[in-house]
């Protein structure tokens, strides 16, 4: 058995007996792994007595889970409706320019900041009302 293995047999009888544990699952494996790769999907499927369309279908919905690992800082920004209608359009060329290949922007839809917008995250940390030199700064300072 490889360490990937072991790993996600580890996770799997963390949530064992558990009502809707896939997504905690996932989760887990996402953390663990930076990514749930098609041998990730496969063993979940297995561990879960689910098929690996069902283990794909979920992953494949929500845009958290990754294919494959990128070890880039990743900075989310929102560009939901209140962060639209508060600029967040006007900036997001500036920050995708800062980011360059180095950092990963992805969109995101809301983060719970709609009145304090444009809003990013960054880990744990959130960012509001950012302007285009805000968000530039805070992408130049993702690790
Ligand atoms: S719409 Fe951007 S934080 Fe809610």
């Amino acid at each position: 058995m490889s360490i990937k293995e072991q790993r996600i047999a580890e996770i799997l009888v963390d949530h064992q007996g558990r009502e809707g544990s896939l997504l905690p699952i996932l989760h887990d494996v996402q953390a663990e792994f930076g990514c749930v790769d098609a041998d990730s999907e496969k063993l979940i499927a297995q561990g879960l007595n689910l098929s690996r369309a069902d283990v794909h279908g979920v992953v494949s919905f929500y845009h958290d889970f990754r294919p494959s690992a990128d070890p880039r800082p990743e900075v989310q920004v929102c560009r939901a409706e209140a962060c639209k209608a508060r600029g967040v359009e006007a900036i997001i060329a500036d920050a995708e320019k800062a980011a360059g290949e180095r950092v990963r922007v992805s969109t995101v839809y809301c983060l719970g900041l709609c009145s304090a917008g444009p809003a990013a995250r960054v880990g744990d940390r959130l960012h509001a009302r950012l302007d285009s030199k805000g968000l530039v700064e805070v992408i130049e300072n993702a690790r």
